[in-house]
């Protein structure tokens, strides 16, 4: 009888180990110590026993009952435990770790170059002038000697825009020259200014956006001349891709705003490239804005912008510069 009860109370131990939530822990304690449990049981068969063996047996059962009992307190405590740190890792908030913080925003690949061009301009005493992206057909072309049937103004170069200033059709400007016109009507020589802006035709590959942007520059004083115009020119781009050897070309070509007109190439790794163009201001512009042609001359010259960032950065397509992808401009600060 003894020996059973050990077994049985082993049996229940073992049980109660086995167990491993709340609700498994209370099917145990039924099977042993509930009203139809086992140990139970055997304390209702003690009324039927001899006086002396209810005595012993009595005894001996109630140990394993109480056994069971403390073993059953040390289990419940064990899940509840258990159960706890299992909840604490899952919720686990490291308070040590650094914050995510506020990305910090950054210039534009393009807004990056033109404000290093101004900088280099301003040492050399030039001032920025600016000038408005919509504009009328006399600042964009009619002032600046660009004939009525040149190819720049026909439809398929141009964006005419529905509406009139002094009497004038609206453009998108098409270049940055308009700003050279505005600034010499309103000021009078010595003229040192570079002019940068958003510009507009319609066009569109990979090396040209219908939105991109230039730079003019613009000098006019008494005695100014080629020779001005080349020395400033090759010093800016040996300045700006701080490279003293680096070559530099003027080809002659033809610009209606200037008279002789030269386009600017430099050899780079794969041969001569246009990087802009450039001459001596045409008399009939500065006849157009009130400035004596006789007593001044002046140089002017306008580059791509979006060309500049390119070959500095080496970035090799020009659509990659208005896409708004941050992972690419990121990369230039
Ligand atoms: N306006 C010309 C263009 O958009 C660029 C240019 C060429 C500007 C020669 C100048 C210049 O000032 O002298 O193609």
């Amino acid at each position: 009888m003894v020996a059973n009860v050990q077994t049985l109370l082993d049996e229940g131990l073992a049980a109660l180990a086995a167990t491993s939530d709340a609700q498994e822990l209370e099917n145990a304690k039924a099977r042993y110590i509930g009203k139809e449990g086992a140990i139970t049981a055997l304390l209702r068969q003690l009324g039927a026993l001899p006086p002396e063996e209810k005595k012993t047996f009595g005894a001996t059962v109630n140990q394993a009952k109480q056994a069971f009992e403390a073993a059953l307190q040390a289990r419940r405590d064990a899940l509840t435990a258990d159960k706890l740190a299992k909840q604490l890792a899952a919720e686990a908030l490291d308070v040590t770790l650094p914050g995510r913080g506020q990305p910090s925003g950054g210039l534009h690949p393009v807004t990056l170059v033109q404000q290093r061009i101004e900088a280099l301009f301003r040492s050399i005493g030039f001032d920025v002038a600016d000038g408005p992206e919509i504009e009328n057909d006399f600042h964009n072309f009619e002032a600046l000697n660009i004939p009525k049937d040149h190819p720049a103004r026909a439809m398929a170069d141009t964006f005419y825009i529905e509406g009139e200033a002094g009497g004038e059709p609206l453009v998108l400007r098409t270049h940055t020259s308009p700003i050279q016109v505005r600034y010499m009507l309103n000021n009078q020589p010595p003229i040192k200014i570079v002019a940068p802006g958003r510009v507009y035709r319609v066009d569109s590959d990979a090396t040209h956006s219908p939105m991109f942007h230039q730079m003019e520059g613009l000098w006019v004083d008494e005695g100014v001349s080629f020779a001005d115009l080349k020395s400033v020119i090759v010093d800016f781009l040996r300045r700006f891709f701080e490279r003293d050897d680096l070559q530099v070309r003027f080809r002659p070509s033809f610009f209606p705003f200037t008279e002789p007109s030269a386009e600017i190439d430099v050899l780079g790794e794969r041969g001569w490239l246009e990087v802009g163009g450039c001459g001596m201001v045409h008399p009939n512009v500065l006849k157009n804005v009130g400035i004596d042609a006789e007593k001044y001359t002046g140089f002017a010259f306008g580059i791509g912008l979006d060309r500049f960032a390119m070959l500095y950065y080496g970035v090799n397509d020009l659509r990659l510069f208005f896409e708004n992808d941050l992972s690419f401009l990121g990369q230039f600060e």
